[in-house]
């Protein structure tokens, strides 16, 4: 190995991995609590990947109507097809009031109704009444609500002077007799290397829509603390199910929210047909998103498709008029004039179900403690390791999460971190030593793909994962396309032993940066293909057509999957938590799911 890394160490009670909405709700509310908190970040934490959610945050505020959190968790659990943990979904549902009252005193410019209240829209899959109704319960400020959130964020987090260490990559956790004890990351501007100790890591790092080749997520999003959690020899969870958004720009792939059907906006085909009618006759375009993804796949792959090849559908909005789209959906208007070349006023949007947000993810109790089966409990915590936000599967989406959860889920257990880490750290004591070796298994590694001279570029291996994915990995699947798709990312797995790095500079070397995600993200393609293998039903976003039910007797459980050194996955089970953290709430048995 060389021996040209400087190591400069620190030591803080908590540091946390990402700078997105979970990692900045985190961050600032442990810097409140006068823990001494790092955030590290490796874009500009404005720059992080919630910046892009547009459509909004749901809680059941009541502003456009009657509504209760009772309804907001019964329609999450459906939604999750009985996979998503009902203590976690009750703790979500119930805290969202609170938490997004307390977003808007921290100064979010959500829009207004005309009393000043926050505007609330409908969103897929929220209803009232355990189901009846329509519910307009997602808080917006207009279609750039995570823009608003991330800022405001940030805001906070200086204002608590929380340290941020922006531009370090983190590498590798430290783990000590199963316990996580720091971090190890580069610093991207100077190559030197930071070690990390403290009492608890945080991992707030996102999702890995990167793995596919045509997604929504930033480019940023390589699942990076899936891969640490991996190599860590810790398991990850529900990795087989994926949520594809109906509507990504054709060709492009970039989003256009849901909030646009929230507000009125439809699907048609070839025939000019709102098609959504016969497959969600209830909800229709506002049923949730794995329901309309495969009901547009359905209607492409008979032939409904439009454009020249048939291969896409149209989302009208034109009816809505330019005053409600300049008010309420302006970002989503400029994307489809950049992306489309499409002015919304006069013509549909071409779109396409697209890769967007993972449910699976680092398996976590609903106070954000990382689990791990362990001696026959399947909920042992792993000490001194959180995970939140999309990194995370704590689970409140199950097999499919519902729109506007997702912000919701970074704000509500951002929150719970920060609460249960002060519980923590008040017990901690003092900083024990590190241990002697604790950064040499990550210099290592670093040392060894800084210095790679295989035949295959980084970016070959890296188009290969994400065909692969995006073909195997899709929205319909039978064992012959994941057996397939298994072998294949496995190969492809294989292929990082013979990656070639051009770049040995340690000064932003992005050509180093890009595989160090690569072998992140294929770490994190490789259980996800194994697990969706491995499930042999149709659950929420796992749409197997071989095996074509839900079946609650087999597989109402959670996937747990190891990464072995020798690249084999190993699964195992969680149960699913079918109870309830308060006599507020009753729990919701399953039942057949339809819209
Ligand atoms: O469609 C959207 O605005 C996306 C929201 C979400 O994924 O929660």
């Amino acid at each position: 190995m060389s021996t040209d890394y400087e190591i400069t160490d620190h030591t803080y009670d908590v540091v946390v991995v990402g700078a997105g909405g979970a990692g900045l709700r985190a961050t600032f509310g442990m810097a409140e609590k006068g823990l001494k908190t790092a955030c590290l970040t490796k874009v500009f934490p404005t720059r992080s990947h919630t910046v892009a959610a547009q459509g909004g945050v749901s809680a059941a505020l009541g502003n456009m109507g009657e509504d209760d959190w009772r309804w907001h968790a019964y329609d999450t659990i459906k939604g999750s097809d009985w996979l998503g943990d009902q203590d976690a979904i009750e703790y979500m549902c119930r805290e969202a009031i609170p938490a997004i009252i307390e977003l808007e005193h921290y100064g979010v410019p959500f829009s207004r109704t005309e009393e000043g209240k926050i505007y609330q829209r409908p969103f897929g899959g929220m209803t009232t009444h355990f189901g009846d109704g329509t519910a307009q319960r997602t808080c917006a400020a207009a279609d750039r609500t995570g823009h608003a959130i991330l800022h405001t964020l940030y805001q906070q987090s200086l204002a608590h002077q929380a340290e941020f260490y922006i531009e370090f990559f983190a590498l590798d956790l430290i783990m000590e007799n199963g316990e996580c004890r720091g971090v190890i990351a580069l610093e991207l501007a100077t190559g030197k290397i930071h070690r990390f100790r403290a009492h608890i890591v945080v991992l707030a790092t996102g999702g890995y829509g990167r793995a596919w080749f045509s997604c929504t997520s930033a480019h940023t999003c390589t699942g990076d603390g899936g891969g640490m959690v991996l190599r860590a020899g810790l398991p990850l969870q529900d990795m087989e199910f994926t949520q594809f958004h109906p509507t990504g720009v054709y060709g492009a792939g970039c989003l256009i929210t849901e909030g646009v059907r929230g507000e009125g906006g439809y699907l048609t085909n070839s025939e000019g047909e709102r098609f959504m009618e016969r497959y969600a006759p209830n909800a229709k375009d506002l049923a949730s998103r794995d329901v309309v993804s495969r009901s547009m796949t359905i209607e492409i792959r008979e032939g409904r498709g439009v454009g020249p090849n048939s291969d896409h559908i149209h989302l009208h909005l034109e009816h809505l008029g330019p005053e409600v789209i300049n008010q309420r959906l302006p970002g989503i208007a400029e994307t489809a004039r950049i992306f489309a070349g499409v002015d919304v006023t006069q013509a549909p949007i071409p779109v396409l179900p697209t890769v967007h947000y993972n449910m699976g993810g680092i398996p976590t109790n609903y106070r954000a403690e990382v689990v791990a089966p362990r001696d026959g409990d399947p909920d042992a915590v792993v000490p001194g390791l959180m995970a939140i936000g999309e990194a995370g599967c704590i689970s409140v989406h199950g097999a499919n999460r519902l729109g506007s959860n997702s912000l919701l889920d970074l704000v509500v257990f951002g929150r719970a971190a920060a609460i249960r880490a002060a519980e923590i750290v008040a017990d901690c004591g003092e900083h024990k030593p590190l241990p002697a070796d604790s950064a040499a298994y990550s210099l290592g590694r670093l040392d060894r793909l800084r210095n790679a001279d295989g035949d295959e570029p980084t970016a070959k291996i890296r188009e290969q994962m994400q065909k692969t994915m995006q073909e195997y990995a899709a929205v319909f699947r039978t064992a012959d396309t994941l057996e397939e798709g298994s072998r294949r990312i496995h190969e492809i797995h294989g292929m990082l032993e013979n990656v070639k790095v051009v770049d040995r500079s340690l000064i932003w070397n992005t050509d180093l940066v890009e595989t160090l995600e690569l072998e992140n993200l294929l770490g994190n393609a490789v259980v996800s293909l194994d697990s969706a293998l491995n499930r042999q039903e149709s659950r929420g976003a796992h749409a197997r057509e071989d095996f074509g039910e839900r079946d609650d007797e087999h597989w109402m459980k959670h996937t747990v999957s190891w990464l072995q050194e020798s690249g084999d996955v190993q699964l195992d089970y969680r149960p699913v938590h079918m109870t309830t953290l308060s006599d507020e709430m009753d729990v919701i048995p399953p039942k057949k799911r339809v819209y």
